[in-house]
């Protein structure tokens, strides 16, 4: 083995603590504190000592998270502290039965109150990671709860995982839980790429994040923008263990972990329903994905008191948000002509309530957008309605396939003026070539014209639109400072008309 000069190793070290350092400044405390090319030099001297010294080379380097060599298989990790699960909360009173269940075990009067940590509920994937004085070992996902895969090589490649500890009070054995996800941003960036390749797109966000831990090459996990928060932990062998979870939560900061900035400590199950409405109100401007709040006893001897029943403690709660993702069943597909004759195929759907509303129409996008799906009339679909994004079928449940399923036709016709709909190259985007003989261009047109942004005709709403183009009383833009105050009134009369003709006569 070469000699090497003992200033190289220094450097080297040096170059090693300094990288893991911005690292974690750019990816755990979201704080750049250098400019990326400064970063990049870094790296580059540190992987040019390595490729002369590859004796140099220690787990811990941050040259060690673009992967390595793909594996056959995952191999089984036996969980020394099981991963439990959770309960579910739906409502208000099931939170209330909660906190009285564990005032009353504990011979807590009830007037008193009990102090809860209250956590977002991530949505993605739940790990564990094993670090042995201070450097990462292992890493495996919950499995059943006694048993998981063992997914070191992929956690590695994630940035805000430390692959060494920071600080100076760094337990012996300290297993870190945690939930990995994807951030919404990274995943509609992932999707687009993939379906720019002509790819299948992922789900959700959740499925990203589960899809690529799985990976048995974690080359393709590292270029995947997985992030993990520090939620609890399992193993811990060491002095000066926090007497909260709170406190807990805030050493795991310390050691370089990722914290979600949401975790408050609160005094009773009202600020607990407090926290649950603020939470909520700003669940869609989020980054990510949670599917509730989990609230947690904050004091451990208190939770080591309360101890477990089956695979969940007694001392913790998950309460639920609305699902945003229903299942449902397409039942038909109508096709809309806009305002350029752009066609787009809108999904009929049997109403679901789903993200706080009740959901009767999807959009499909485009053509390629049902091939892709492999979506045919009478299928269950999943639809999935997010903050105020329109709602989205995003998988079909092939195994719920009826036997008279009908394939989607896109219309060669424009469903409105029989002009022929052509698609030009290399757009998604089919259209109706009929222009301004078109009555839906017409209207679209007109009413984009009258809408704020463009002339704001006070009272020309959508539905006056409608019934001016129906009626013969406008071809086109022009024609609206030609309408007649006579003809406005006669519209207005036949719409009562028709208004009244639907109503039962009094006897
Ligand atoms: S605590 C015994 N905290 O929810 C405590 N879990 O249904 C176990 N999860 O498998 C977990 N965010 O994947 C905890 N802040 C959080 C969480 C969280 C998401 C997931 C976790 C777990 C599942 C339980």
């Amino acid at each position: 083995m070469p000699i090497i000069p003992e200033e190289i190793v220094q450097r080297y070290q040096r170059l090693k603590d300094d990288l893991n350092q911005y690292n974690h400044a750019y990816y755990v405390l979201d704080d750049p504190s250098i400019p990326d090319s400064e970063y990049d030099r870094l790296m580059r001297e540190l992987q040019a000592i390595e490729q002369d010294f590859p004796s140099l080379v220690t787990p811990d380097s941050p040259s060690q998270r673009v992967g390595g060599v793909a594996l056959d298989s995952f191999s089984q990790v036996v969980h020394r502290v099981p991963m439990l699960s959770l309960d579910n909360a739906f409502s208000d009173s099931e939170m209330v039965d909660f906190d009285r269940r564990v005032k009353d075990r504990i011979n807590l009067d009830s007037s008193q109150q009990m102090t809860y940590a209250c956590e977002p509920k991530l949505d993605g994937v739940a790990v564990s990671v094993l670090y042995k004085k201070g450097l990462l070992e292992r890493a495996a996902t919950r499995g059943d709860g006694s048993v998981g895969e063992d997914i070191t090589a992929n956690v590695r490649t994630i940035k805000s995982i430390p692959l060494r500890l920071q600080g100076e009070k760094i337990p012996d054995i300290l297993e870190v839980r945690g939930e990995i996800y994807m951030p919404k941003a990274g995943f509609n960036h992932l999707n687009q790429k993939a379906k720019q390749a002509g790819e299948k797109a992922f789900v959700n966000p959740r499925n990203a994040a589960a899809g690529s831990l799985r990976q048995l090459d974690s080359k393709i996990t590292a270029t995947r923008p997985l992030e993990m928060c520090a939620y609890s932990v399992g193993q811990f062998e060491g002095e000066n263990k926090p007497d909260s979870h709170f406190q807990m939560l805030q050493m795991l900061g310390k050691l370089g972990f990722k914290i979600n900035q949401h975790i408050k400590q609160v005094k009773g199950i009202d600020a607990c329903e407090d926290y649950y409405q603020h939470l909520a109100s700003i669940r869609d401007q989020l980054d990510y994905d949670i599917d509730g709040i989990v609230y947690k006893v904050n004091d451990f001897r208190l939770q080591d008191r309360l101890g477990f029943v089956a695979k969940a403690p007694r001392w913790a709660i998950a309460r639920k948000f609305p699902a945003q993702e229903e299942m449902t069943r397409l039942l038909d597909v109508e096709f809309q002509v806009g305002r350029t004759g752009a066609v787009t195929p809108v999904a009929r759907l049997e109403p679901v309530f789903v993200g706080g509303v009740t959901v009767g129409n999807a959009t499909l996008h485009n053509a390629d957008e049902i091939n892709r799906l492999g979506v045919c009339i009478g299928d269950t679909v999943i639809v999935r309605r997010a903050g105020d994004v329109i709602p989205q079928i995003v998988k079909v449940v092939l195994d719920r396939r009826p036997p008279g399923a009908q394939l989607i036709i896109f219309p060669e016709r424009c469903p409105v003026c029989q002009s022929a709909v052509k698609r030009a190259e290399g757009e998604a985007i089919a259209r109706c070539t009929g222009g301004l003989f078109c009555g839906a261009q017409t209207k679209e047109a007109i009413k984009h014209y009258a809408s704020r942004k463009a002339m704001d005709i006070d009272g020309l709403g959508d539905k006056l639109v409608d019934a001016l183009v129906d009626n013969d009383l406008i071809y086109s833009i022009a024609d609206l400072y030609d309408l007649k105050l006579e003809s406005l009134v006669n519209l207005e009369r036949m719409a009562q008309n028709q208004i009244f003709g639907k109503q039962p006569k009094k006897k």
